[in-house]
């Protein structure tokens, strides 16, 4: 018998994802007749937009849509992701250096895979985002954490990163608004931030994919214009998925110098070729409109914000730092962590999401899915009704522990 391994080292490497692990457990509850609230999701509730469907439709009649396009995009989605940059962040990009992505998600895998060279080290603000660490491993990275709690709201600072920096440091990953914790750098911070590593020589992989969801004064800052002195080692990755509720239309892009761009292009036209062309015209359609949908969802997501927050600091043991943007909250609950829950001692965030999840029938996604054992994150994409319902029974149920 061969004493071959049946699946690559590299690829066993890779964990399930976390937060869709939750998302398939509430579901499958839910589809076996149990009243789960989740609030596990990473996508907003709404339809998309009309008349973006429609564009979808039209495409789709198109027989030139029918065959293949070039593998980094149609020329006209790339051109209106250049004017859009222009229009929302102020950062000139001509369309040579845009790659249309399968989702942000193969924007995040084709930076990386493109930048890092085996034993390269990337900086990484914890919590993060689940799939950067995949990413960056895959490509042969290194990641090195730089942790925040929610003393200073999840921020990072200049001393925390330079602590972190070495020689090896080739890539700061940098997310504001942030996923996992709704986190959004002042321009100040950016700024701070941006010179840093732009001193020191540092790409930045900047993710804006949340660039539209922020709150209560908070305002999104793009580094890449932010700080010019990043010349071109930039590389932005964003779509449509938050911004237009086109979570399965799967169209994101990345934005970079051209030799980078290139690279990526090619990487991309042997993995996927181009995306569905019905959902580049899609996608065509969302950003060369205006963003009165976005508006209409950031009003929902607002309200829904400061009932989540209140009502998670109510409960004992539980401390939520106000999270500016994106759709999530994430409330440190390590006071609870060893307490006597329904006869039981959950020894972990992870026990205590399990818990929460058959006993109260809530499904929140546990800090270890970020890098931060002690946390919980929240989506407030999910109907007013239910969130109150959801953090109600959280409540209920954490107040009991002793
Ligand atoms: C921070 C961040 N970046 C990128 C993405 C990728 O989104 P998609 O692949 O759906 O475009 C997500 C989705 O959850 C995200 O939270």
């Amino acid at each position: 018998m061969s004493t071959r391994r049946r699946v690559s080292t590299r690829i066993s490497a890779i964990s399930e994802s976390a937060t869709l692990a939750v998302d398939a457990k509430a579901k499958a509850m839910k589809a076996a007749g149990r009243p789960v609230i989740g609030f596990g999701a990473g996508e907003p509730d709404f339809p998309t937009p009309d008349y973006i469907v429609e564009a979808a439709v039209a495409a789709a009649r198109e027989p030139r849509f029918h065959k293949y396009t070039p593998a980094g995009g149609l020329p006209e989605l790339k051109q209106a992701i250049a004017a859009k940059t222009r229009r929302d962040s102020g950062y000139e990009a001509d369309a040579s250096r845009v790659l249309v992505t399968n989702g942000g998600k193969q924007a995040v895998y084709e930076a990386f895979a493109t930048l890092l060279d085996p034993g390269d080290e990337v900086l990484v603000v914890a919590p993060y985002w689940t799939t950067y660490p995949e990413a960056i491993k895959l490509a042969g990275g290194v990641q090195v954490d730089v942790v925040t709690d929610e003393t200073t709201g999840y921020l990072a600072s200049v001393e925390q990163l330079e602590a972190a920096r070495t020689d090896r440091t080739k890539v700061l990953l940098f997310v504001s608004p942030s996923n996992p914790t709704g986190a959004v750098y002042s321009r100040e911070q950016t700024v701070e931030i941006g010179r840093w590593a732009a001193e020191h020589g540092l790409w930045v992989v900047t993710d804006e994919i949340y660039e539209h969801l922020t709150y209560g004064g908070a305002e999104f800052t793009s580094i890449a214009t932010a700080v010019p002195e990043l010349g071109d080692q930039v590389v932005i990755l964003n779509g449509v998925a938050k911004t237009y509720a086109m979570t399965g239309w799967r169209v994101g892009w990345l934005i970079g110098p051209s030799d980078v761009v290139k690279a990526a292009t090619n990487l991309q036209s042997h993995a996927t070729s181009n995306v569905s062309n019905v959902s580049q015209m899609a996608a065509l359609a969302a950003v060369s409109g205006d963003l009165s949908a976005v508006a209409r969802m950031r009003e929902a997501f607002d309200r829904r914000r400061q009932t989540m927050v209140r009502m998670l600091n109510e409960i004992p043991g539980v401390l939520c730092p106000e999270p500016k943007g994106a759709f999530y909250a994430y409330p440190a609950v390590k006071e609870l962590i060893g307490k006597e829950l329904r006869g039981r001692r959950p020894g972990s965030s992870a026990e205590l999401a399990e818990l929460i999840l058959e006993e109260a029938e809530v499904a929140v996604v546990p800090g270890e899915a970020f890098g931060t054992p002690g946390y919980f994150r929240l989506s407030y994409a999910l109907g007013d009704d239910d969130l109150v319902e959801g953090v109600s029974r959280l409540a209920k149920l954490l107040t009991e522990a002793h």
